[in-house]
């Protein structure tokens, strides 16, 4: 994806040509993982007329909130951090579909307990649309257990908790897999390493509560409230155990990143009939519609970049 990544990337306060946008080896955030980030989604409306960002403000509310946790000495108001967006896509002239990363992290020579300077980047890097179809899961439930509030709190979106999320992924590959699903220390149904998990049984959606073990996931609010005011199914937020992914009628993973990605087989086992579901597929019909412009379900999850 970076590869591609934007001309200009936005560090401390400056454009720069994407070669120049590095930190030292011996920077906290490279030594002890000590950085934190969003991975945001900027969408072409579907009439082709502009570009909007999706759910800007509840990812920038969580940036703050990882960097309050880890006590980051500076913070940044939602104004800084909206216009350092903003002008990262606006000076990349980015007007497709893209996925924007702002990730804020401890600079400096400091030892475990620094917490600054803190240095901010931004970068854009255009993205394809997939179909749903395009977007089947494979899982396995690893046996690599979801990282814990008490030791490392998944709440706080960190580069450092990927560590946990890349054993089960490096996992599930070699194993002939997707994706893995995590389960909590508890042994109760988490999420993925980078996306939530809905089942559905009986027509109910179910997701893990927000204790669970996961990231605080701006997409899964975005779910709940789609099947709440669209799709008219009040979804239930509890524990999941891990036998009823085996028979559960539709599973979905659901991120930024992921959108909405049909879990079709897990463990072995076909999902349902091993196909998309019919209330994955509405999901996913609403969600592409609500980020293009075309579903108005909450006219402040969209902040257009472009004025023309
Ligand atoms: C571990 C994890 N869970 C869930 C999500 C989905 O979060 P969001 O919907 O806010 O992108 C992500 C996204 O990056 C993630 O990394």
């Amino acid at each position: 994806m970076y590869k591609s990544a934007g001309r200009l990337v936005h560090l401390d306060g400056e454009l720069v040509p994407y070669e120049e946008a590095k930190v030292h080896i011996l920077t906290p955030a490279v030594k002890y993982g000590a950085s934190v980030f969003e991975g945001i989604c900027g969408y072409a409306t579907r009439d082709g007329g502009g570009v909007n960002i999706f759910r800007l403000r509840e990812h920038l509310i969580r940036l703050q909130q990882s960097m309050h946790i880890l006590r980051y000495d500076r913070t940044y108001s939602l104004e800084e951090l909206t216009e350092v967006v903003l002008d990262t896509v606006r000076a990349n002239d980015v007007r497709t579909d893209s996925h924007i990363r702002l990730q804020a992290h401890v600079l400096g020579e400091g030892l475990m307990g620094a917490c600054g300077p803190v240095g901010l980047s931004c970068t854009v890097s255009p993205r394809e649309s997939r179909a749903i179809e395009d977007r089947t899961k494979r899982a396995q439930v690893t046996s690599w257990r979801r990282i814990d509030d008490a030791s490392m709190p998944p709440r706080v979106k960190a580069a450092a908790n990927y560590h946990n999320g890349r054993l089960g992924t490096v996992q599930a590959r070699a194993d002939g897999y997707d994706e893995p699903i995590f389960l909590t220390q508890a042994g109760k149904v988490s999420e993925s390493g980078g996306a939530c998990l809905f089942i559905l049984r009986d027509g109910v959606p179910i997701t893990p509560s927000v204790t669970q073990g996961i990231l605080e996931s701006v997409t899964r609010d975005t779910m709940l409230r789609i099947f709440a005011e669209v799709l008219e199914r009040r979804a239930a937020e509890r524990e999941i155990d891990r036998t009823e992914l085996y028979i559960a009628d539709e599973a979905f993973l659901c991120g930024s990143a992921y959108e909405v990605s049909p879990v079709v087989n897990v463990d072995g086992m076909d999902v349902g009939a091993g196909g998309i579901g019919e209330i994955t597929r509405a999901v996913w019909d609403t969600y592409e519609a609500v980020v293009r412009g075309a579903t108005n379900v909450d006219p402040a999850w969209l902040t257009p970049v472009f004025d023309d």
